[in-house]
């Protein structure tokens, strides 16, 4: 049974047809899925989903690209959401210095802030970080973050890092990229870290993996990440997708 860590199903682009990928991703051999929140519309609807399809938890935090307009008093529907039985992570939360807005300082503050939160109601949390390797170290150490667990979600920097977090216990989210030609940073990775702290994402509706790269993701691709990775381990897909799902369960303390 395959756990997709990282989906974003309550996206525009499933809207049409919704019910229909779910079928189709269950009969792919998907068991569980994570809707992670971007921004607190969408933290609200991937509660929403999580209440209404028995195989979707939530995840519910803001995206660094989205924390312009946070108030404290989202933070505090953040902190209710937290309680619900089907929300078991923070996130994505992190910093994405690829654009220039929001400023770092702005994303900062609400990094730390969110980390705070999930210390405070003891989740786990997804890290969204791009350009931003050494910031987010700084922050996740200021934070005690190897207290909090989660995953680097879309794990995209090169071995060192990845050691960093490994250390910090930290689980690293594998999706299509590693299939991608230009993947081969994330190939590295993938062939040094322990199978035991890796998990299966696929960032849905994006970075469909290869060959349906540029199209609209779904849970029924992880295969082919599997693949991918036992091919870079030289070990079985099965045991790929047994042992990433057990460590999903672990990273959103499911039993
Ligand atoms: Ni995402």
């Amino acid at each position: 049974m395959i756990f997709d860590t990282h989906a974003h199903y309550d996206d525009e682009a499933f809207d049409e047809d919704r019910e229909e990928v779910f079928q189709e991703i269950r009969e792919a051999g998907v068991g569980l899925v994570t809707n992670i929140g971007s921004t607190l519309e969408s933290a609200k609807e991937s509660v929403r989903l999580s209440g209404q399809y028995d195989f979707i938890y939530a995840a519910v935090g803001v995206h660094p690209s989205e924390v312009e307009e946070l108030t404290e008093k989202d933070m505090e529907w953040l902190c209710e959401a937290a309680a619900l039985e089907k929300v078991v992570a923070i996130g994505e939360i992190g910093l994405d210095y690829h654009y220039d807005e929001p400023s770092k300082e702005l994303q900062k503050k609400w990094f730390l802030r969110q980390l705070e939160i999930a210390k405070e109601v003891s989740l786990p949390v997804c890290i969204h970080s791009r350009d931003a390797a050494a910031d987010t170290l700084e922050f996740m150490r200021k934070a005690h973050a190897d207290g909090i667990g989660g995953v680097i979600h879309c794990y995209s920097y090169g071995i060192e890092h990845a050691r960093e977090y490994l250390d910090m216990g930290y689980y690293l989210g594998i999706g299509g990229v590693v299939t991608f030609k230009n993947g081969k940073k994330l190939k590295e990775v993938v062939a040094y870290a322990p199978l035991s702290q890796l998990v299966l994402e696929t960032d849905a509706p994006y970075l469909s993996p290869e060959p349906y790269r540029g199209k609209r993701n779904h849970s029924g691709r992880l295969p082919l990440v599997a693949e991918a990775i036992a091919a870079l381990k030289e070990m079985d897909v099965s045991e790929v997708i047994r042992v990433t799902t057990e460590n999903a369960k672990r990273l959103y303390r499911l039993d």
